[in-house]
C-alpha cells in the first residue's frame, strides 16, 4: 500500500502526525528529513516509517506532503527532479503559489496547498485548502478527508489564501496571551495569576461568541459598562492605535508571503 509521505520532519509535520495518531489514522506514514535525529525522534514518538533517501520516499508516496520552509521548497523540488508518476502533492509552504509548485514538479503531479495550524496536534486545528487545476474529485476528497481528521477544513480561493494564512494563525492567540500576561504582571499580578486572567479574558470571550447567537458588537457592549474599567481599557487601546497596529502586522505577513513567492 502506498503511504502518506511527509518531506520535512519539523514542527508542523510533528503536530500533524500527532493529530493523525490521536484520530487513530492507521495508514502508513513515511517521513523524510535531512536530519537523522529528527527522523529517529518521530519514529520513536509516533511509530512512523522514516526514509532518509528522498527518491525512495517519493517513490513510496500516494500523497506527498511538502513540509519544508518556503526557502527550501525550490531546492527540494529540483532534487526530486523528473517524476513520472501520477501523484497528488500538497504544499504547506506559506506564500508559494500553485503556479510555482507546478513549475517545480510538473504533470502528472497534481498540486494542492494546505495551511494547517499546529493546533491540529489536539485534533482542533483549522486547515485552509486550495486546489490546483485538474485535481480529480477523488484526490480532492482524499486531501480534505486527511486534514479533516485533525480539525475543521475550509476551502479558500488561492487569491485570498495568503490573507487567510496571516489572519488565522494560532500565533495571534499565543502572542495576545503572552502580551496580556506580561502587561498584567507590570500592573502587579504574579505570573501565574496574570496568565490565568489573560487566558480567561481571551478564550472565554471567544467561546461565548462562538457558542451563543449574540453579535460581537453586542457582546462588546455587554462586557464594557459605559464609564467602567473595561471601557477605559478599550478606549485607551483604540486611541493608542490598537487596530492599526494589528493591520500593520497582517500587512507585514502579506509582504513576507510575497517574498516567499518570489524565491
Ligand atoms: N510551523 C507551523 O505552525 C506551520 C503551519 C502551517 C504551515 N507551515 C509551513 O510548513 C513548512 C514547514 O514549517 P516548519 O515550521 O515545520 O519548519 P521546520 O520545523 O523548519 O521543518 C522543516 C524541516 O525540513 C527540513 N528540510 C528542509 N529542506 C530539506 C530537504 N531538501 N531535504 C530534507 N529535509 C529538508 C528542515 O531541515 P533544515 O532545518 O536543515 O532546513 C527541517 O528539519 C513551512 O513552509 C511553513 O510555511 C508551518
Amino acid at each position: 500500500m502506498k503511504a502518506i509521505v511527509f518531506l520535512g520532519g519539523g514542527r508542523i509535520t510533528s503536530a500533524l502526525i500527532a493529530g493523525l495518531r490521536l484520530a487513530k489514522f492507521g495508514e502508513p506514514i513515511v517521513v523524510h528529513d535531512r536530519h537523522p535525529k529528527k527522523l529517529q525522534q518521530l519514529k520513536r514518538q509516533y511509530g512512523v516509517v522514516v526514509e532518509a533517501d528522498l527518491h525512495r520516499a517519493v517513490a513510496s508516496a500516494r500523497l506527498l506532503i511538502v513540509a519544508v520552509r518556503p526557502d527550501s521548497v525550490r531546492g527540494l523540488l529540483k532534487e526530486i527532479g523528473l517524476n513520472g508518476r501520477r501523484l497528488t502533492a500538497v504544499s504547506l509552504a506559506a506564500g508559494i503559489p500553485l503556479s510555482k509548485l507546478r513549475a517545480g514538479l510538473r504533470l502528472p503531479v497534481r498540486w494542492a496547498r494546505a495551511m494547517p495550524s499546529p493546533v491540529c496536534r489536539s485534533g482542533r486545528g483549522l486547515t485552509a485548502l486550495t486546489f490546483g487545476r485538474g485535481i480529480t474529485p477523488a484526490a480532492r476528497a482524499e486531501v480534505r478527508n486527511l486534514f479533516a481528521l485533525v480539525g475543521p477544513v475550509v476551502e479558500i480561493p488561492e487569491k485570498r489564501f495568503d490573507a487567510f494564512t496571516v489572519t488565522f494563525s494560532s500565533s495571534h492567540g499565543y502572542h495576545a496571551l503572552a502580551t496580556l500576561t506580561s502587561a498584567a504582571e507590570s500592573i502587579g499580578l504574579d505570573r501565574k495569576t496574570a496568565r490565568m486572567a489573560a487566558a480567561h479574558a481571551l478564550a472565554d470571550g471567544i467561546v461565548a461568541w462562538r457558542e451563543g447567537d449574540v453579535p460581537l458588537d453586542e457582546l462588546l457592549q455587554e462586557a464594557a459598562t459605559p464609564g467602567g474599567t473595561a471601557a477605559a481599557v478599550m478606549a485607551s487601546q483604540d486611541r493608542a492605535g490598537y487596530r492599526k497596529m494589528v493591520e500593520q502586522g497582517l500587512r507585514a505577513g502579506m509582504r513576507q508571503a510575497r517574498r516567499n513567492a518570489a524565491r
